[in-house]
């Protein structure tokens, strides 16, 4: 079984998608963690992040692989293990270059495919339940207000981005979704078979309930 979580930046969707996947004994694909791993390459390698067709064939020639294991889904690249490596800030700014790419985009397909190929997976991203797996049984788009999100990111940095105000946060995370929303290749959207979810006055084990209970009813049938 396919199960999709698409949404904005900071819905909650990777700890959804983890304990989603814990609590259904199915696999995490956490696919932002590809686009990761083939920025983070390509910055090793000093390449230029502009060139979609030379990062395209850098992807081709790289033994990309997502692998599951008990500490969730790791990633490794041209022969490493870049599981850490790919949340550095510096691979954040970047990689908006790789994924905005079509070029980058099509060659990304059958890697998360053979992923949903060995077995039941609860996938994570911006395009999961649209492009990658429009067959997917269960989908769903999880949202929350950029008020929320911005509460939330406050948080989860605790005083530690200097300057930063609660109306600036709103104000990047309304860019980003703008951003992510209008882009030519595979934009933000949600399928129009996917559940929304707002999370914005939901606990994480209340989505999960909401989600659990969804994903049961489609098992049953
Ligand atoms: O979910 P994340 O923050 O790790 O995603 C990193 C970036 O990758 C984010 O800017 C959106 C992009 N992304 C994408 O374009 N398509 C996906 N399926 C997953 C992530």
């Amino acid at each position: 079984m396919i199960v999709t979580i698409d949404g904005p930046a900071g819905a909650g969707k990777s700890s959804v998608a983890r304990e989603l996947a814990r609590r259904l004994g199915f696999r995490h694909l956490d696919s932002g963690a590809l686009y990761r791993a083939l920025t983070w390459l390509a910055m090793s390698r000093g390449e230029d992040l502009s060139d979609s067709v030379r990062i395209a064939q850098l992807l081709r020639s790289s033994e990309l692989a997502a692998t599951c294991g008990p500490e969730g889904m790791s990633v490794s690249i041209g022969g490493r293990d870049a599981t850490r490596l790919i949340r550095s800030p510096e691979v954040t700014r970047n990689i908006h270059f790789v994924a905005d790419s079509a070029d980058v985009r099509r060659e990304m397909l059958p890697c998360q495919r053979r992923f949903a190929d060995a077995g039941d997976v609860v996938a994570e991203g911006r395009d999961m339940g649209t492009v990658v797996f429009p067959e997917a049984q269960v989908k769903f788009y999880l949202d929350a207000t950029p008020q929320e999100r911005a509460d939330r990111r406050l948080r989860e940095l605790c005083g530690k981005a200097a300057g930063m105000t609660r109306e600036r946060m709103i104000a990047e995370i309304i860019a980003r979704d703008t951003f992510d929303m209008s882009r030519p290749v595979s934009p933000l959207r949600r399928a129009d078979d996917a559940i929304v979810v707002d999370s914005t006055r939901l606990s994480l084990d209340q989505v999960i309930e909401i989600m659990m209970r969804r994903v049961q009813e489609t098992r049953g049938h």
